[in-house]
């Protein structure tokens, strides 16, 4: 039984402390799929990507420490799962470099993912040639690994095709060295904001933190937005609407039809309903709280792990990027 394992390649954008949001669009997926046999994980820390839209580095150590002892804390385990930083392993702007001579400003201008950033964030006329260049730069970060799979979020695919499209033409072009990688979208539907925002964010601190106590989680939780419709126990609620059933669904859900039955028939009050739920939450964080708590406590660990990951990733970007020049017949002498 010497099947080979398909190797996955996971990132995040170094955010800083982890919502819940993030828990269930990625890293319970990532955690899901290195304890299955069948695959093998690596995990990015995408610091050059902070760049495209922020070019203040002052924050970018921090909330990377913060994040990866957010990985840890739910669950990822460096010893079988390099953990690393791409501004650490300097293949990947090699490959960069490379990538972007396989494909036009056309096809990166049609991107729909970076177009809709560009409208958020007022950047249509000004956005930086790096930015643009964002999909590319992931290209080289899952394609120096090798990589086969990628767990994203819907908002991620269009990067993903970009990448199987430069794959191809590289392939094409100067031989077989690249997989063309897959997107796999996590199974549950992301969790909106408990402000009642389509989306979690931590700009809008609008989520419960994996790092929130038991009573910040009740504090969060307490000013929750419900059905507009529901003011006082007694009335009806419609719980298909309301972001705090959503969190029930997810982390009580032994109790998802009961709370239902009562949102519906108005026996069960919002603020009963908030506080049965953060209690459910607290419980389903305190063994995370406690693993991060102890990471906390010992940084020293927590660098050991990135520089062990880095080795371990660089070892296979170097060994990549060895094929490339060869199939390009770049550097012979
Ligand atoms: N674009 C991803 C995000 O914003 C982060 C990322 C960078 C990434 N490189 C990657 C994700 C490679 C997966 C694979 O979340």
């Amino acid at each position: 039984m010497s099947q080979k394992k398909k190797r996955i390649l996971s990132g995040m954008r170094p955010t800083g402390r982890l919502h819940l949001g993030h828990y269930v669009g990625a890293l319970e997926n990532w955690v899901q799929l290195q304890e299955s046999a069948a695959y093998e994980n690596f995990h990015l820390i995408a610091d050059y990507h902070v760049l495209t839209t922020d070019l203040d580095t002052s924050e970018i150590y921090a909330s990377s420490i913060d994040m990866v002892i957010d990985w840890l804390g739910a669950g990822i385990r460096p010893e079988l799962s390099p953990i690393f930083r791409q501004s650490q392993i300097k293949e990947h702007a090699e490959l960069f470099l490379i990538f972007s001579m396989l494909i036009t400003k056309e096809r990166l201008e049609r991107n729909p993912t970076v177009k809709e950033q560009a409208r958020d964030l007022n950047l249509s006329e000004t956005m930086v040639f790096g930015h643009l260049g964002y999909p590319v730069l992931q290209a080289a970060d899952i394609l120096i690994y090798k990589g086969e799979v990628v767990p994203v979020g819907e908002d991620q695919l269009p990067h993903v095709e970009i990448t199987r499209e430069i794959a191809r033409k590289f392939n094409a072009t100067y031989g077989p060295v690249f997989p063309e990688p897959e997107g796999k979208v996590t199974q549950f539907a992301r969790l909106t904001g408990l402000d009642g925002q389509a989306k979690m964010s931590k700009s809008l601190d609008n989520g419960i933190l994996l790092s929130d106590s038991p009573q910040e989680i009740t504090a969060k939780m307490r000013k929750a937005v419900t059905d507009p419709q529901k003011i006082r126990r007694g009335d009806p609620g419609r719980p298909d609407i309301c972001v705090v059933f959503t969190h029930h669904r997810k982390f009580n859900s032994t109790e998802e039809t009961e709370i239902r039955a009562g949102c519906e028939s108005g026996q069960l009050g919002c603020v009963d309903c908030k506080m049965r739920c953060a209690s459910r939450i607290a419980d389903f964080l305190a063994p995370m709280r406690e693993k991060r708590g102890h990471y906390e406590a010992h940084l020293d660990e927590v660098k050991d792990i990135l520089i062990d990951g880095e080795k371990r990733a660089r070892r296979e970007a170097q060994k990549t990027m060895a094929e490339v020049r060869r199939a390009m017949k770049l550097g012979e002498i």
